[in-house]
């Protein structure tokens, strides 16, 4: 039989790479909740409806992208391929608006989008995000991105990432804008690619996202959309930016980025970085103040963006980060079948007093044991002979400076607290 492997563009985490996991995790809680977001965890998958509305029948993800399948009872169900619509769909089940007026939540969880496998893009690939609900005010927007900025600090991504900010504006705006848009390509409309072309009748902003360079050119004298902006869209792009630089968060403004999902309005925002190649985006984010109405809740402005994890872990390894061995405080070399009670029972006691210890059930040899102990990233070997069984004893070898002594057994846990205290 052939050999099973895992699908095309997925990925294990192997033990050796799920430190790196669970530093990021540690960062992402302790920032999300020093601001007030509590984590919440919504089902892989969904009704497909939650993604067909949510997202928009005409955005890539839902057209091409989306892994559904018909339920045995007829139902149209989809594995996630984004966390936004799942958490609105949530807010208005479980009437959370009514809780509070504002709501702060965050998540983590892996994602699917039947994409094209490449570096930094899978098709089952992890977020991690937040989405506040309930003001439409500015400084909303600025506390949900100075959240992505200190996570991205915290991780020492800050130095490598730049935030790309503009404002799509409300949909007054778009709707002028997209006609203006139109005026100015439809005798150029033949140099479009295909993509585009379709763009040109479902989604005229998103042809500003393309990548090909003719088109890039073209659309360099396109009308922009902050021409079409309301009064009160400017008056919210200001403030924002003024906000943000009181928070020394710096920024450059692309007028050309509109973002490939449909609920946006206003704000929208990325963090890119060069050291990811062509798949540059860490995060992403804006505004989504019509989803919620969309989704069959009450009208709630909301604003968030969700980062893949696996590209803040690719750029971190750009730094030049090695693998961190894992960090036990010790390991238990056993030297003979006798003292294995001894090594079960004493490894258990440290345990419960939070000590980390592993010890080797392959019966090897002292040498052998010992090399598994330093390859291990222990701090100690504790070693159990013969003679440490007769007299109630245990060798405690120092790994980082070489130095050994024998301590009572029954002073072991004493040994370790003492070093911590
Ligand atoms: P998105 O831009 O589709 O936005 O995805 C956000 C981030 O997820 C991207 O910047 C990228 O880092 C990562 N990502 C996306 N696709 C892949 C992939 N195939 N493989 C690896 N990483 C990927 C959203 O998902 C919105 N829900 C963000 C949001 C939240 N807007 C408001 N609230």
């Amino acid at each position: 039989m052939s050999q099973l492997r895992s699908i095309k563009g997925t990925h294990d985490i192997l033990p050796e790479h799920s430190n790196k996991w669970q530093d990021l995790e540690k960062i992402i809680h302790e920032t999300c909740k020093r601001s007030g977001y509590r984590e919440i965890r919504t089902p892989i998958f969904e009704d497909t409806r939650v993604f067909s509305r949510g997202v928009g029948e005409d955005s890539d993800i839902v057209s091409k992208e989306m892994y559904s399948w018909e339920d045995r009872d007829g139902t149209s169900l989809t594995l996630r391929p984004e966390l936004t619509a799942s958490v609105v769909r949530s807010y208005i089940q479980h009437n959370l608006g009514i809780l509070s007026p504002i709501q702060r939540m965050y998540y983590m969880g892996p994602l699917f989008r039947r994409e094209r496998p490449q570096k930094g893009r899978q098709r089952q690939f992890n977020q991690f995000g937040i989405e506040a609900f309930g003001s439409e005010n500015p400084e909303l927007d600025a506390e949900v991105i100075s959240i992505a900025w200190n996570i991205l600090e915290g991780y020492d991504l800050g130095e490598i990432s730049t935030l790309q900010l503009n404002s799509i504006g409300s949909t007054e705006c778009r709707n002028n804008y997209k006609e203006a848009l139109k005026d100015f390509l439809r005798p150029n409309l033949n140099q479009l690619s295909d993509t585009s072309k379709n763009r040109f009748e479902t989604n005229p902003l998103r042809i500003l996202d393309t990548k090909s360079e003719n088109e890039r050119r073209l659309l360099e004298k396109a009308p922009l959309i902050s021409d079409y902006y309301t009064d009160e869209d400017r008056a919210h792009f200001d403030s924002l930016q003024q906000f943000l630089s009181v928070m020394n968060i710096s920024f450059i403004i692309n007028p050309k980025l509109v973002r490939g999902l449909d609920y946006y309005s206003r704000t929208v925002f990325e963090f890119t970085s060069s050291a990811l190649g062509s798949q540059d985006a860490l995060l992403g984010g804006g505004r989504y103040d019509r989803l919620v109405e969309m989704l069959g809740g009450k009208p709630t402005p909301a604003i968030g963006f969700a980062a893949g994890i696996e590209r803040f872990l690719i750029a971190r390894e750009s730094l030049g980060e090695t693998i961190r061995p894992l960090n036990n405080n010790a390991y238990f070399v056993c030297l003979g079948e006798a003292g294995i009670p001894d090594v079960l029972s004493l490894s258990n006691t440290l345990r419960k007093a939070k000590i980390n210890v592993v010890s080797d059930p392959l019966r090897r040899s002292l040498k052998s044991q010992m090399r598994e102990a330093n390859k291990s990233g222990s701090r100690f070997a504790i070693i159990l002979g013969t003679n440490e069984i007769e007299n109630k004893t245990l060798v405690i070898k120092d790994l980082k400076k070489g130095e050994q002594k024998i301590i009572l057994q029954s002073d072991l846990t004493k040994f370790f607290k003492d070093l911590t205290s």
